[in-house]
């Protein structure tokens, strides 16, 4: 399991204390920092950190960080990058040990939709054991991959299945963000290829957006409007998914998103709830847990293993 400790633990053997506590500005003797500097503090290091110092950098991750301005990365997203990947990634192992399947024991794990591979950063890094692929629609995303991951499997494919996976091929499944995007059609047919592609009894991990995210929109009007929503979209979002549990807006410029190799009439955002999962994707898998706003206080999680 991905644990802070064990980001301590490579400050410590790479005698980066010093470079940490200059590079966040803390008030803390370095040698005390270990000891002494909270979770978030580590992290940190690795995040904010590590963009401020290139010798930090160098010492404590063993990859270069993508560009900004490459990969669709701008200024303001390096944090999510490096920040919230560490905790993503942290979670999902948490989950895996949780539902019987740990990532060090598993043969093969998938990340569906890696994109830049933040969250494959941590885990080849420090959770070995299994033979890792990531997954991508976006050619340029696949090719910083494989120059900067040797040891991840990378494939690309088409915006709809197939894959290019064996049947059974892995053991566990994540997907970060993937299903917050989908139509609803489209959802269905991935659904079914992981179906196909994870091993019986495989673990499936995704995020969407639901009913957390439905409620804060119906009282904060700067989230809706965040989500490129006027008050009149919203609403009617809203209600779509009060009645059906699926409602989807298209809500990005169609050529900015194919040149990136993405369906632009099959991606946009998507609100899934709990009751639409557990009447439809049950015939598939066994839901074991569905966490609603447990991911930045916006997207849920939902945890299934592969029936039959
Ligand atoms: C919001 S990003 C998330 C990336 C990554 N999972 C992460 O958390 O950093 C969504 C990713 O899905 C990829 N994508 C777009 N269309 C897709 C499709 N039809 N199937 C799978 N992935 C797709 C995009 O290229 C993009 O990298």
């Amino acid at each position: 399991m991905l644990s802070c400790d064990q980001l301590r633990e490579r400050i410590r053997q790479t005698s980066a204390e010093k470079d940490v506590v200059k590079a966040l500005g803390l008030d803390i003797a370095p040698e005390r920092l270990l000891a002494e500097a909270s979770d978030q503090f580590i992290v940190r290091a690795f995040a904010d950190g590590s963009l401020r110092s290139d010798t930090l950098l160098k010492k404590i991750h063993t990859r270069p960080i993508p560009e900004v301005g490459t990969q669709n990365i701008d200024k303001k997203n390096m944090g999510y990058e490096l920040n919230r990947a560490f905790w993503h990634a942290k979670a999902y192992t948490e989950f895996g040990d949780k539902y019987g399947k740990p990532f060090e024991t598993a043969r093969a794990v998938l990340d569906f939709g890696c994109g830049t591979s933040r969250l494959l950063r941590y885990l080849v890094d420090f959770v070995p054991g299994p033979q890792y692929y990531g997954s991508e629609v976006n050619p340029e995303n696949i090719a910083w991959g494989k120059k900067n991951y040797s040891e991840v499997n990378y494939v690309q494919h088409e915006p709809t299945p197939p894959i290019g996976c064996d049947d059974s091929a892995f053991d566990i499944i994540y997907a970060q963000s993937i299903f917050s995007h989908y139509a609803e059609s489209l959802h269905w047919k991935w659904l079914t290829e992981l179906h196909r592609i994870l091993a019986p009894g495989g673990l499936l991990m995704i995020t969407k957006e639901g009913r957390h995210l439905v409620e804060r929109c119906k009282s904060e009007p700067e989230t809706f409007k965040r989500l490129g929503l006027d008050r009149q979209d919203a609403t009617s979002i809203w209600q779509r998914f009060d009645e059906d549990g699926y409602a989807f807006y298209t809500r990005y410029r169609k050529d900015r998103l194919e040149v990136r190799g993405i369906d632009g009439d099959n991606w946009g955002t998507a609100f899934i709830s709990e009751q639409y999962i557990l009447k439809n994707w049950t015939s598939l898998f066994d839901i074991l847990e569905q966490q609603e706003g447990a991911v930045g206080n916006r997207q849920d999680y939902v945890i299934m293993r592969r029936k039959g």
